[in-house]
């Protein structure tokens, strides 16, 4: 029997947005290391043009483009015979968001990444979806896009394509619930009294993952999870009630779940985006990734702990979004970007952050802005909304 794939396999096109990024940058290790498999057809970045320009020749990319107007004739000037083409502006993202590919893989981080992810979508693209927050923000006016133009969505989170692994569509009425686990990033052991002072540089140490540093803060909150119980929310077909989180340090098993029967499905592995990526690439199939293999003998020990929602109230926050629908999450979602820049930049303080998205969802109620969301345009003035109103707040708060 052949090991090898189909020799008819044609390969496949590749579109990948924040390929300058943590997942970008994994991503295309995945694809160096099976070269006949992929056809790179564009790669979107944003500041970093020197790592774009080398990215787009070392494997063949039609185009580069920065979503940075400015950086056009820099990047034009680093392609310069390659054969490769430049391109710069949010327009040029759209364009390339559109070009014929199999696949896109969404990577850019935040809100900003919603609207080329969308372009591609309505292309019918099928979409590898790292960007949590394209689903936390626009839910289910995302869906809709990805419906009415029969786009496949394949989820990167490590935690959900371990549950999308594992999750019996034809069995969802006997699901109970989802288990997503967490490490509990690099404060779980650290008190309440503790988590006043904590520097940005203390928490971009994640203890597992080397990631982004808007992913790594919100790891540290715990936001990350809160926004992931949101996305799993969107991504099966289980109410809020049936989605859980637990903490996790080894980060070995990615999630679970549970069955009507008492049975728990998990998918293990060691803690490596390329594993999830090459699954959302390949899929249906699978192919073969470099990524060290797991020894749970040289492991020795799983362990698991309830989440502390009194240190860490943002799975809560966000549950409570789930809760309150409409709008509330994009609300939430915006405003905890703000609050990560603000800590990152050193005008609050950690617990602030926190803090900061809950205070702008309790004025977002007090003043009747979560309503409900059917439109690209009512998603846009919740984000603004709660970006306006975090940004005022924060301003409040270091004067
Ligand atoms: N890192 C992980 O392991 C991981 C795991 C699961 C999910 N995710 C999710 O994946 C997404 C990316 O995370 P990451 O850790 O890879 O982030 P990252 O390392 O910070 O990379 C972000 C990417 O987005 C690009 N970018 C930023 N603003 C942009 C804009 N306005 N237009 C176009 N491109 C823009 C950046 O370009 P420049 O660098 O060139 O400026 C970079 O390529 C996030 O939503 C995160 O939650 C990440």
């Amino acid at each position: 029997m052949s090991r090898g794939r189909p020799e008819a396999e044609r390969a496949k096109t590749l579109t990948i947005l924040g390929s300058t990024g943590s997942v970008g940058c994994s991503t295309l290790d995945v694809v160096a290391h099976q070269p006949d498999r992929f056809e790179v057809v564009a790669l979107v970045g944003n500041r970093n043009i020197d790592l774009l320009a080398e990215q787009a020749i070392g494997c063949g990319a039609q185009i580069a483009v920065t979503a940075d107007e400015s950086l056009y004739g820099a990047l034009k000037g680093r392609l310069a015979g390659s054969g490769v083409e430049a391109a710069a502006g949010l327009q040029a993202v759209m364009d390339a968001s559109r070009r014929p590919a199999d696949l896109i893989v969404a990577a850019i981080v935040g809100a900003a990444g919603l609207k080329p992810t969308l372009a591609a979508a309505e292309q019918g693209t099928t979409i590898a979806l790292a960007n949590k927050e394209c689903l936390v923000c626009a839910g289910d006016v995302f869906k809709d896009v990805l419906r009415k133009n029969g786009a496949q969505l394949l989820p990167v989170d490590s935690e959900h394509s371990a549950v999308f692994q594992v999750f019996e569509q034809p069995q969802s009425e006997q699901v109970e619930r989802i288990i997503l686990t967490a490490s509990g990033g690099p404060f779980r052991t650290a008190s309440y009294d503790d988590l006043k002072n904590v520097t940005p540089e203390q928490a971009l140490k994640h203890p597992n993952w080397d990631m982004g540093p808007k992913i790594t803060i919100d790891s540290a909150t715990l936001m990350n999870k809160g926004l992931e119980l949101i996305e799993a929310y969107h991504l099966f077909p289980v109410e809020p009630s049936q989605l859980e989180a637990v903490i996790h340090p080894q980060s070995i098993i990615h999630s679970m779940v549970s069955y009507c029967d008492g049975s728990v499905l998990a998918q293990l592995g060691v803690p490596d985006m390329r594993t999830p990526i090459a699954y959302a690439l390949a899929w249906p199939s699978r192919m073969p990734t470099p990524v060290e293999r797991l020894d749970l003998a040289k492991i020795g020990q799983l362990t698991f702990e309830p989440v502390d929602s009194d240190k860490f109230p943002s799975v809560d926050l966000c549950l409570g979004c789930l809760e309150t629908g409409g709008s509330a999450s994009a609300v939430m979602n915006a405003s905890n970007e703000v609050a990560v820049d603000e800590f990152l930049s050193g005008r609050i303080g950690f617990l602030g952050i926190t803090e900061l998205t809950r205070a702008v969802l309790d004025d977002a109620d007090a003043s009747g802005m979560l309503g409900t969301m059917t439109s690209l345009d009512d998603v846009s003035e919740a984000d603004q909304f709660g970006r306006g109103k975090a940004i005022e707040l924060a301003r409040r708060l270091h004067t």
